[in-house]
């Protein structure tokens, strides 16, 4: 099957065997077919978080699981997602019968069986605030598990799933709680920025209208996968000593950080654009010219050309600031 439809930064790659799957039984059966003949597998969702750096040898069950249902809890509504929804499709669900909780996370692309894999966050919001638990089925097994938040064990774009129980699952299901005492997450520079200048009294505003900022915002800096294709970021932003944020601020005053306890975490499209990278496009990839933490193939060139492009960022980076980047997404295989 061809991968370059089902990965946002069109990577051209194949997989040997392909299956889609719509429920828990067809899931199995695949997994069945790769025990079966020793296959490696690898479950794909909206695939905007991975990079297919050659063609993968193995099984890839194109995930898309359906159903969607929201219910009243004491003090809260519980909203039950099945793994192969629309996150985007999600929020703004919820936005929209005025349910508050998710609407900075407007417009994060992939799937909801995705989110808890790297806690998705943005503009000061984690999956893991209105987290309540999630059902996977055990690869090796076939059984399903539990898990609550603390087996997920969240941290910056990190779980369980990312560590100890990397390839032993497939999130099957997710449900989050969305407390009736919602209250606003305006804090973000760039989300408070935008709403100075558009809305007066921002103490005001419903779950909606902050989604619709966050989309905004978003679109005036990420780039849309279908017009030039991308991954979101490419580079975590790196967490430091304060020793090295020290001497970093010494020598660029302007350097982009946040206080994280002790350690602080520093903006690396800050770091890449001061590098001189932000717009340069080489081979048919290149460097978002708006976030320079965005790689993007407008080429639809193979994955090792996007691989080979972080591999000298992070030399660069490491060479003038003497911090290591690490990619967000997954190189497969
Ligand atoms: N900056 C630059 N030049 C650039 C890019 C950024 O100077 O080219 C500066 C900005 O001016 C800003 C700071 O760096 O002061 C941080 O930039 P921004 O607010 O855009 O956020 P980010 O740290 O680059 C993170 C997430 C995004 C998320 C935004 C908003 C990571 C790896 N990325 O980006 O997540 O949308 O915050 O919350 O944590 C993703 O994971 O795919 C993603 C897009």
């Amino acid at each position: 099957a061809d991968l370059q439809p089902l990965n946002t930064l069109a990577v051209a790659a194949r997989a040997a065997h392909f299956a889609r799957v719509e429920n828990l039984e067809q899931l199995r059966e695949a997994l069945q077919f790769a025990r079966d003949r020793k296959l490696p597998i690898l479950p794909l969702g909206g695939g905007s978080n991975i990079v297919f750096t050659g063609d993968y040898p193995g099984l890839v069950i194109h995930l898309d699981m359906r159903g969607l249902e929201l219910q009243k809890i004491d003090g809260a509504t519980q909203v039950t997602a099945a793994g192969g929804e629309n996150w985007h499709r999600l929020v703004m669900h919820t936005v929209e019968r005025d349910l508050g909780g998710l609407e900075n996370l407007a417009l994060i692309p992939g799937r909801i069986g995705a989110a808890p894999i790297q806690n998705i966050g943005a503009y000061g919001v984690e999956l893991r605030d209105t987290f309540c638990d999630l059902q996977a089925v055990h690869i090796p097994t076939g059984e399903l598990h539990e898990f609550s938040a603390d087996d997920c064990r969240f941290g910056y774009r990190d779980s369980v799933f990312k560590g100890p129980a990397r390839d032993q699952y497939i999130i099957t299901r997710v449900r989050l709680r969305l407390p009736d005492d919602w209250r606003a997450r305006l804090e973000y520079p760039a989300l408070k920025q935008y709403l100075d200048e558009h809305h007066e009294g921002a103490g005001e505003l419903t779950p909606v209208e902050i989604a619709r900022a966050v989309i905004a915002v978003r679109n005036s800096k990420l780039p849309n996968p279908q017009e030039i294709p991308n991954a979101g970021s490419f580079f975590k932003n790196p967490v430091v000593d304060a020793e090295i944020y020290e001497r970093l601020k010494r020598a660029h005053p302007d350097l982009v950080a946040f206080a994280v306890g002790e350690r602080w975490k520093l903006a690396a499209g800050w770091l890449i654009d001061r590098a001189g990278w932000r717009g340069r496009r080489r081979d048919g990839v290149g460097v978002h010219d708006r976030q320079a933490l965005v790689l993007v193939n407008p080429g639809r060139c193979a994955g090792d050309r996007v691989t080979g492009l972080a591999r000298e960022i992070t030399e660069d980076i490491r060479n003038k600031f003497g911090v290591e980047l690490e990619p967000e997404p997954r190189y497969y295989p």
